[in-house]
């Protein structure tokens, strides 16, 4: 609300003592308008014997109408080194001045709000400071260590000599910190950016099942599956929280892991689609323990619930496998949001390579726009390619002599063209032009389809337009066709 009012998008938030809980929480809780936070000399996770003797505290303050004596808070919070008797005095006149009720409130839920965010840290994506002094006798050195520990952007800070009224009794110690804190930049991580990061990591595609309380098949396309330990053998899986699943799967006994083999995209699309029926569009038939097992994978695992683990917005699926098998297809691949076929493309690759003529050539964004090259007539275009016996090194020769700084990405078609009579192999790519290319950039729905001569090549990119605006590419081979360029799968 204050934020609001002040019209503030998002700020650094800094607390003290409980204070500090109060900034962990706000930070948590609203994320988007935290930039930065700092928990100043404030408890965590505390041993059970400092909770003990903070509840008989809490409790003591509860049973009395007055704040009582401060002179063991101050003694604790201030100790005997350094502290400035003017600043005691302050503090023990803003103490005695409290209302006592809300004095003991407040105790009360400092007492229990220690764990409240023991597990949670793992989710603080912005800077965080968590500072205390060497001789804070309760909020200690290992709480703020730990909290640093457990939050991905933490650190810890200790100051020596130090004790719970340290912002008070070294100021200049603990602004030049929070000056440091503010330094840091507080861009929170992009999360389509995170996304293509991790897409990066080449994986295969697999169909996870079980069966709901009523005996009903479920089952999710994912590809989180990892390998964890032969001896005792178990696997993990994550899946999301907001899968409509993901209740059925966190409380079933089992599961199964079923590996797709590269025939299998179209079930993987199932899969992750979010029709209620999806075993009736798919041959299965169900393992000994009854979890559905889909005909053709590669390699199952039938697996017993072993942990599930709360991570983020997904959770772990921890399995312990009991019964597995495998085969010797294929499997299929992943990457980059896109299936990879590594078998059919070799396949397809060696096939075009071994006839004479051969294009190589790459359809190339930069900035989201389309790379094209002018044609060998006046007026028309073309894109960026090697022949007639082309291949990956010639192509990128004649893209560095046309000024094209290319990085090559994934194939993306392979196929005979009847107009130009050869075996013609497209990568998909990203460039940046050189000054004086004589290379053109046109906005996808501006692509000067009449000056492009090459039907084949019409096809190819029509086809290519229409699968980045899906942000799924397929990688096509076969013969050219009565203008078709065929899909490999
Ligand atoms: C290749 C691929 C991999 C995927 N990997 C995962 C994954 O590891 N975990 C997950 O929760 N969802 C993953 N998904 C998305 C789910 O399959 C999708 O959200 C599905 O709708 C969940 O089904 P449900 O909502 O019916 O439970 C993946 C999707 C694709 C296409």
């Amino acid at each position: 609300q204050l934020l609001d009012d002040l019209d503030i998008k998002a700020a650094t938030i800094v607390g003290h003592s409980m204070g500090g809980l109060v900034a962990l929480g706000f930070a948590l809780r609203h994320p988007s308008r935290t930039l930065r936070v700092a928990v100043l000399n404030s408890v965590y996770d505390r041993d059970s014997a400092s909770r003990a003797a903070v509840e008989a505290r809490a409790r003591e303050i509860a049973k009395r109408s007055t704040v009582g004596n401060v002179d063991e808070p101050l003694r604790r919070w201030f100790g005997h080194e350094n502290a400035d008797p003017g600043i005691i005095s302050q503090v023990r006149a803003w103490l005695t001045s409290v209302d006592p009720q809300a004095y003991a409130i407040a105790y009360r839920i400092f007492a229990s709000s220690d764990d409240a965010f023991t597990g949670r840290l793992g989710a603080l994506s912005v800077p965080a400071l968590f500072a205390t002094g060497a001789l804070d006798p309760n909020s200690t050195p290992a709480m703020a260590r730990a909290m640093a520990s457990a939050a991905p952007r933490g650190q810890a800070l200790i100051l020596d000599g130090q004790r719970h009224m340290m912002n008070l009794v070294d100021p200049a110690a603990v602004n030049q910190a929070l000056g440091q804190l503010l330094a840091q930049p507080s861009e929170r991580i992009d999360p389509r950016e995170l996304r293509a990061a991790f897409g990066t990591f080449m994986t295969g595609v697999t169909v996870v099942t079980t069966r709901d309380t009523t005996g009903a098949p479920r089952g999710f396309t994912a590809n989180s599956f990892t390998s964890v330990s032969l001896d005792p053998p178990l696997l993990l899986i994550c899946i999301g929280r907001t899968a409509a699943s993901c209740t059925t799967f966190t409380g079933a006994s089992g599961f199964a892991v079923n590996i797709l083999a590269e025939q299998q995209k179209d079930i993987s699309g199932i899969f992750a689609s979010k029709r209620s029926d999806k075993f009736s569009a798919v041959p299965w038939h169900p393992a000994s323990s009854g979890n559905p097992l889909i005909d053709g994978a590669v390699a199952w695992f039938d697996c017993a619930r072993a942990n599930v683990i709360e991570a983020g917005d997904h959770v772990i699926l921890v399995g312990a496998v009991r019964e597995f098998a495998h085969g010797d297809a294929n499997p299929l691949g992943y990457a980059r949001g896109g299936y990879v076929t590594l078998g059919l493309e070799q396949a397809a690759v060696n096939a075009a390579a071994q006839d004479g003529r051969t294009i190589v050539g790459a359809i190339l964004e930069s900035a989201g726009r389309l790379v094209l090259m002018p044609g060998s007539a006046p007026q028309t275009f073309t894109l960026p390619e090697a022949g007639p016996t082309g291949n990956v090194s010639a192509l990128k020769s004649s893209l560095l002599r046309a000024g094209i700084d290319a990085s090559l990405g994934f194939l993306f078609a392979v196929f005979e063209n009847p107009q130009t009579r050869t075996q013609s192999i497209y990568y998909r790519g990203e460039a940046a032009l050189r000054d004086g290319s004589p290379a053109i950039l046109v906005d996808f729905d501006a692509i000067p389809w009449d000056r492009l001569p090459d039907e084949a090549i019409r096809i190819m990119l029509r086809r290519y337009a229409q699968e980045r605006q899906q942000g799924r590419f397929n990688i096509y081979s076969g013969d050219h066709e009565q203008g078709e360029v065929r899909a490999v799968i």
